[in-house]
Order: structure tokens, then sequence, then C-alpha cells
């Protein structure tokens, strides 16, 4: 009993009391947090970040390409973000020839900027509560319709609270962007996987694009005769760098997080999604790390492909980790009973958990197996590029694109592909999406032409073997509709038509599950009435606030909030490919050559690197601008600490912290390793 009392009054105050730093807020309404952001050292007003009608903080802030963000430093359109967030396109532009990703790239002048066909920069015009104009009756098709000004912007309708409230965003779609610089990966990609999610962290991860509009400084498509972009807002630099305990701001477009589910949706993603994915992984990995350890050809090839699986793989073991190292399930479940107490004296209320957990019964065997397929038959490369592949050629017939679109596209995957490392992986996943899934939905031609096959890696044997598909040789002579490959698709379009059901960002985004989110949230405001509750991230841009500071990694050991150059030069290794930076860096440092980048750091002078903050971010906040109290850029945000991984789940503001790399790596690096100091005259330092 007593031990309930204290788990009570623990939970109570765990819960009801927002901590400072926690939350992702709607840039709109960030009024009714300023009293708390001047406390912790921000010194402008609410409608410096954000004003429908003046230029604001959040003109200076984009969202990059489709899942990053980035901010404009200086009046003519120049933009930063991560590296990690340019390296498709950076990729892109590379050859042989001008391998811009191993030896970083700096356009000397305007006419040396690299168009990136496909990338875009999305601005926010302005935000809106439409909540009860859609309650009046509007639909959503014509305040769209309407917002969008006849073809002028793009306007979408996102709910909050599990649609509990609607907003309007209005946006900007720029589509002549442009590459501008971008380090050696050596530099903007330092550390690679092995650093990945982990401090001390010492990643340049940036890249410098434009944005190029028409001479009225509207979107255009490319042009040779489109000008600089004129931001309405710019970001001034400070080069005066951080302290323990300034305060930060991140601007930026996060893009996934679940705070507020309940405790069968964490057991969901802790206990039976997270495994799954983790294991199936591992061994994906493993396989490509084999291959590639044996041919340096393929380990450029699937240096990409290995980095975004493993960031993912890495993520989710720390999701696990974290969750369980928080009680976060029997935190909910105390949180959850406590509800129910007050609840049954509300009727319109008394039932919701009830009705929640049977929904999550009912989806989650369904949610699962979309999951599950997506990490197995879905993960096979020849599986998909089948599937793309038949798309292509429709649209092709279609008019949509042309023949040599289809054919450029085909290269492009053939050059990364490697079929015996697929074939290993597609036999792996074959057995582990047999082994895993429901009876009922595996394909009985699957199970049947294995059989004849005898063995699953005889059937793989046969299917790669036979195929005509795999190849850049042109289609005219090959039968898509008639190749094995595309058979062996075929036999899961019921599992793929089944599972368009599941197609929601969460489990607790499926429909039948959000309906009882609703009122659920709903009951939460007036039941936790002290709690803040800001809504979930969901790609919408928002605030989020706190102070640069280290944390206390495990017993006794404290995790300081900068690293330096000195980290670098220890870390420094030929040997490791993760780790070999270029000589320039190596010989800045013996000599100790600086020049004005050099800043005195525990009393010996140096360059600093990357910093910690307490910042509540996501995945797309990667790019993001980290601000001082002045409105002033000092960083870039790209990642978070190893424990901080469950932070999309539950936040914890004793350990939770977002990595940055400091804006004066990013001038030094800009200035002595890409001899670009000249970008700097745009900018406006201080
Ligand atoms: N973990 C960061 C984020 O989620 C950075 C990922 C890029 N870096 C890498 N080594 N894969 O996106
Ligand atoms: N690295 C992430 C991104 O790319 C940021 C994060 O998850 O903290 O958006």
């Amino acid at each position: 009993m007593i031990k309930k009392l204290f788990v009570c009054i623990l939970v109570c105050v765990a819960f009801t009391t927002v901590m400072a730093d926690e939350g992702m807020w709607l840039p709109s309404r960030i009024k009714e947090r300023v009293k708390e952001m001047r406390s912790l050292g921000f010194k402008l007003k609410a409608d410096d970040i954000y004003s429908d009608t003046k230029a604001s903080l959040k003109d200076a802030v984009m969202q990059f390409g489709g899942g990053c963000t980035g901010e404009f430093i200086s009046p003519e359109g120049l933009l930063l973000t991560n590296h990690h967030c340019g390296y498709s396109s950076i990729q892109k532009l590379s050859s042989v020839e001008h391998d811009y990703l191993t030896y970083g790239y700096w356009a000397k002048s305007k006419s040396e900027e690299l168009p990136v066909p496909g990338l875009t920069i999305t601005l926010l015009v302005r935000m809106e509560d439409i909540t009860d104009r859609v309650a009046a009756g509007e639909t959503n098709a014509s305040i769209v319709a309407e917002a969008e000004e006849n073809g002028r912007y793009t306007a979408q309708i996102n709910s909050m609270y599990y649609g509990l409230q609607q907003y309007l965003f209005v946006y900007q779609v720029f589509k002549d962007v442009r590459l501008v610089g971008a380090p050696p990966s050596s530099i903007g990609k330092f550390g690679g996987d092995t650093d990945n999610w982990i401090w001390p962290r010492h990643t340049g991860d940036f890249s410098i694009f434009r944005v190029y509009a028409n001479a009225d400084n509207e979107p255009a498509e490319y042009s040779a005769d489109n000008v600089p972009y004129r931001p309405k807002r710019f970001f001034e630099i400070s080069t005066k760098g951080v302290e323990e305990g300034d305060f930060t701001m991140i601007y930026g477009f996060p893009g996934n997080t679940q705070e507020y589910v309940t405790s069968d949706a964490v057991e969901y993603v802790a206990n039976v999604a997270n495994p799954m994915k983790i294991e199936l992984r591992t061994k994906r990995l493993e396989i490509i790390s084999e291959a590639q350890a044996k041919d340096a050809a393929v380990r450029i090839a699937y240096a990409a492909k290995h980095a975004s699986i493993a960031n993912s793989w890495k993520k989710w073991q720390g999701e696990s980790l974290g969750l369980s190292r928080l009680n976060t399930i029997e935190k909910k479940q105390d949180y959850e009973n406590y509800f129910s107490m007050w609840a049954q004296s509300q009727p319109q209320y008394a039932h919701i958990l009830d009705s929640l957990r049977v929904a999550y019964k009912r989806v989650a065997p369904g949610y699962f197996v979309r999951e599950l397929f997506n990490e197995s038959i879905g993960s096979i490369e020849a599986y998909n590029y089948t599937v793309n592949l038949a798309n292509g050629a429709a649209m092709v017939d279609a008019g949509t694109i042309t023949a040599g679109n289809l054919l450029n596209w085909r290269v492009n995957f053939m050059k990364d592909y490697n079929v015996s490392i697929d074939k290993a992986i597609a036999q792996y996943l074959i057995d582990e999406f047999i082994a895993r899934a429901p009876k009922d939905i595996i394909p009985s031609e699957l199970l049947a032409a294995i059989d004849n096959c005898g063995t699953t890696e005889a059937f793989v044997d046969s299917i790669y073997s036979n195929t005509h598909l795999l190849t850049a040789e042109p289609l005219s002579s090959v039968d898509i509709q008639n190749d094995i490959m595309t058979t062996f698709v075929g036999w899961f379009n019921n599992v793929v038509k089944n599972n368009r059901k599941y197609v929601y960002r969460n489990i607790s985004n499926v429909p039948e599950i959000e309906n009882w989110y609703r009122p659920y949230m709903q009951a939460l405001r007036e039941w936790d009435s002290n709690r803040a509750f800001y809504p979930d991230a969901n790609f919408t841009l928002r605030v989020s606030y706190g102070t640069v500071t280290g944390y206390e990694n495990v017993d006794g050991e404290y995790h300081t909030h900068l690293t330096t150059l000195d980290g670098i030069i220890a870390k420094d290794n030929p040997e490791i490919y993760d780790y070999n930076i270029p000589q320039e860096l190596r010989d800045i440092h013996s000599r100790g050559d600086y020049g004005r980048w050099g800043v005195k750091v525990n009393g010996r002078t140096t360059v600093p690197v990357c910093f910690l903050a307490s910042n509540h971010t996501s995945g797309g906040n990667s790019g993001s601008p980290v601000i001082n109290g002045r409105g002033e850029l000092i960083g870039i945000n790209f990642d978070r600490t190893w424990r901080s991984t469950m932070s999309d789940i539950e936040f914890d503001p004793t350990i939770c912290r977002n990595i940055s790399v400091d804006i004066r790596y990013v001038l030094f690096v800009i200035d002595r390793i890409g001899k670009a100091g000249y970008l700097l005259n745009e900018m406006n330092l201080k």
C-alpha cells in the first residue's frame, strides 16, 4: 500500500508538471510559452518568432527536401542544412571524376552553383487554427482551395491531438535549389555509423545550398534566368559561442512523436515491433558489411543504404532500452489507473480506456503484418525494383515520364546494386517472413515454389537466374508481365492490399484506434489540467526550447556540453574509414593555426565542434537552426544522444539531449578547409 501510494505520488509529479525542455510548440501559439522562455534567457517577443503580418524568424526556417529542416543565412537565399540531409543531392551530382561526396564541393561564384533536380524547399507563409471553421461546416477542400490562391501557394490541413484540432498550413514551394558547398565526407560524416546517436560527437554535419526565384522573387522551375531568392528574414550568426546554461531554441519540422499513447501502444513498440525490426536488420547489415569488407566498390555502392538501414536500427535499440529503463509501460499503466478512477464518475469518458484497449487488440496483428512485410519482403531490393519498374513502364505508356527517364532510373539503380548481396538478403528475409507471418497470409504459391525447389536458397537462385529484369539493357525485348520476378511480386498482392489499411504514421493513428484518442485527449486536458499539452510532431513547424547542458551518462560519469578539434585529432586514424580526416585538418591542428576561429576551451586554444542542449527534437529536426536568446544562429541540430533515443515516446529532461554542430566549426570549415571564406561576406556575423 505504501509502495502504491509512493508510485502514485511519483507518477503524479512526473506527469502533471511538464518540465521546461519538453515540448514541441506550435509557432502561432508560442506566446503561451514566452514567459517561461524569458525566464530561461530568451530576449525577444512572441511575434519575433512567428507573425502573420510582419517578417519573423519563421520566414528564415524551411523544410528541406521531404524530411529535414534548413535555415537562411543571407539576404541572397543562402541556406544551411545538415550534410546528411544534403547527402543524396550531393551524391546525385557526383561522378567518379567529380566525387563531391569524398572531396567536398565549393562553388567559387554563383555560376558554379549546381542545380539539384527534384530538390525542393518549403516555406511556411502562415498557419491557422481552423477547428471552428471545420466545425461550422466548411469542408477541408474549400478551405484548402481558398488558401492556395489559384496555385500561388500549397496548402495542407494537419490534425493535432489525434484530430481534436485542425490546422491549416499555407506554404510556398521553391524548386530551383542549388548546391553551393559541402565539406568532404571525412568532415561532414566524420564518425559515420559508429558515432551515430552517440556523444561525444565530432561531426561537421552541414552543407550549403541556395534558393533561386523568378524576377518577382516567386518560386519557379529551374531557369538560368532565375535569381537568388530574397528571404523576408535570415539568421544573423553569433560567433560568441555557447556556455553551459545558455538559452537555446530549435525551430524546425519534427516528424513523429507519440507522447500521449497508452501503455498498450508502448508495449507494442518496445516489445513487439522493435525486436522484430531490429533482428531482421541485424542480419541484413551483417550481410552488407561482410560484402563491403571484401570489396571497395561494394563499400561505396552500399554506403548510403547501409547508413540508412543502420540509422533506425540503432535508434530502435536505444529506444527499447530507454523505455525499459524508464519503466514507461508501468508508469503509463499507473497513470491510466489513476485516470480511470476519475473517469468512472464521468459518463462520457468512463469507457475510453477499455475501448482503446480493445481497439489495440484488434488492430495490432494487422499493423504488425504491415511492419513485418516492409522489413522483410518489402526490403528485398529486387522486389522493390520490380514494383517500381512495372509502375515506371505504365507511366511511360501513359506519357507521364519518358522511356529515357525510366532507363536513367534503372541505370542508377543498377550502379549501386549487387545481386549476391540481394540474394543472400532475400533468402534470409523470405524465411523470416514465413516464420513470423500468420499462416493464412503466406502466399501458397510461395510455399509451393520453395517446396518444388527443395530449399529457399534454391528457390531464390532460380528466380534471380531466370529473371530478365535486373539489367539496364533496353526493356524492349523483355516481357515484364511474364517475368518470373513479376510473378513473385504478384504473389504478395493480397498482403500489400490488406496492408494499405494500416498505412499510418504510428499504430495509434490507425482510425479504429485514433477515434478513441480524440475523447481521450479531451478527457486528459480536463483531468490533468496542470499539464501543458503540445501536439505530437507531424512534420509541421515547431519550436522547442531548452538550455545548453551536459548530462550524467552513467553513475559518476558526466558528459560535458562541448567537443573540440582536439577530440577529432584523438579519434583520427587513417586505418579506420569513419575516422580518417583530411590531411589539411591534421596540418592546421599541428600548426595550431586556427586564426580567427581559435578559442580558449578549458585553458587551451582549439576550435569548438559540437555541443549539447536539452531541446526536445525528433527525426525531421535535422538541419534545424539552433538559436540563442537574441534570435541569432549558434549551431545546426543533427542528432540526439544514445540515451535520448526513446524521447519520441517519453522525454526525460534529466537525460535527453540534442546534438548540434557549433556554427563556429561550420565557419572554420568553410573558411579554412573549403577556402570559401567569400561566402562569409554575404552572412551577418556577430
Ligand atoms: N541519427 C541522425 C538522424 O537520425 C543522423 C543520421 C545520419 N548519420 C548516419 N551516420 N547515418 O537522422
Ligand atoms: N538525425 C535526425 C534527423 O535526421 C534528428 C533526430 O532524430 O534527432 O532528423
